[in-house]
């Protein structure tokens, strides 16, 4: 494929690739790809709605603005609940899945998502790059009956499709459906995203870390021991740098280009990790395997997990695959159930 091909383009040349596909699939990630662009314009002119606001205004619709969080759950959920493409949504912004139902007739989609709206909405306020992670699966319970919980707790390894958008100082959209990653760009002029970054590939070895580390004190010893080995790497003359924008997206996509690991430990605070498997980890993971990458919790593979309910946390450890080995190298060198 080209570079500056479409992301359209891109969409229906991997459809010929899937043997008897219906295309069901390609109009799924053609709806990602508009609500994306909503959401983007929305978060673009986040800045001024407290300008807009203090003059008295509602916006267009008249309604008061909303969280942009909630926002861009809504155009989620709305994109794909009209276009009925999908039989079912599960939300970190709800607290239950979502069946989707048909007008007339039974719901014959095959296909469910699991997203995460908005990522690093703390960052919105201080015009900091956020994103939006998305997953998808085929159901596992028959096709034309209401979706379970079955079909929302399946091991990532059974994704079918994974990516995000980051909303940075340029839009762009990243997905796989399992034959590598590929980035593509916005022209907001246009409304058009192109191939900008075709095989996206994590470096085998890197030297940022991106962690909390505010949190040190309460880091398992694992974690702690890996951060003081980079210590002493620097000590000798190596090159190490912490990046942490505290929006995983982002950090996730400077770290697949340039090479590092991105760590969110379990802590006192958060004793399962606060990252959540379905929404957060798996595609996450799913993206980064493709990539050449490796995730884990430390102990095992991400996508390895049976997962047991919805909004399930679990630690994350992902990046270049030198530093993750070296990471689950230290943390394993006590037990998982270890107390601190
Ligand atoms: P969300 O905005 O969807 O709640 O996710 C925020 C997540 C992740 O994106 C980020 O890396 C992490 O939380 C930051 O957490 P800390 O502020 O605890 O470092
Ligand atoms: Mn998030
Ligand atoms: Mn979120």
């Amino acid at each position: 494929m080209k570079k500056h091909s479409t992301l359209g383009e891109f969409i229906i040349n991997n459809q010929k690739e899937f043997q008897g596909s219906s295309g069901e699939l390609s109009r799924l990630l053609n709806a990602i790809r508009l609500a994306a662009k909503v959401v983007n314009h929305e978060v673009n002119k986040a800045g001024l709605v407290n300008i807009l606001g203090a003059a008295g205004e509602t916006n267009i619709q008249g309604e008061d603005q909303q969280k942009l969080d909630v926002y861009a759950n809504e155009k989620f959920m709305q994109t794909l609940i009209n276009r009925e493409i999908v039989c079912g949504i599960a939300s970190e912004e709800e607290d239950d899945f979502v069946i989707i139902k048909s007008n007339n007739e039974a719901n014959k989609n095959k296909y469910i998502v699991l997203m995460d709206p908005l990522d690093g909405s703390s960052n919105i306020d201080v015009n900091v790059s956020v994103g939006t992670i998305f997953s998808i699966y085929e159901r596992i319970t028959p096709i034309g009956k209401p979706v379970t919980i079955e079909d929302f707790l399946q091991c990532g390894n059974k994704q079918v499709a994974a990516g995000y958008v980051v909303y940075g100082t340029s839009t762009m959209l990243v997905y796989t459906t399992g034959s590598g990653v590929n980035g593509f760009t916005l022209n907001p002029a246009l409304g058009t995203y192109y191939l900008s970054h075709p095989k996206m590939k994590f470096p085998r070895k890197g030297n940022i870390y991106s962690i909390n580390e505010a949190n040190y004190i309460h880091f398992p010893q694992g974690v702690k021991d890996y951060l003081k080995y980079i210590q002493k790497e620097v000590e000798k003359g190596n090159q190490y740098t912490s990046r942490y924008i505290g929006s995983l997206v982002s950090d996730f996509h400077r770290n697949m280009i340039k090479g590092g690991i991105y760590i969110y430990p379990t802590s006192l605070k958060n004793p399962k990790g606060k990252l959540r498997l379905l929404y957060e980890c798996n595609p996450m993971a799913f993206l980064a395997e493709q990539a050449n990458g490796m995730a884990t919790d430390g102990y095992q593979r991400i996508l390895d997990i049976k997962p047991t309910e919805l909004h399930q946390r679990v630690p994350f450890f992902c990046g270049s695959p030198s530093m993750v080995e070296k990471s689950d190298y230290f943390m394993q060198q006590y037990p998982e159930d270890a107390d601190y």
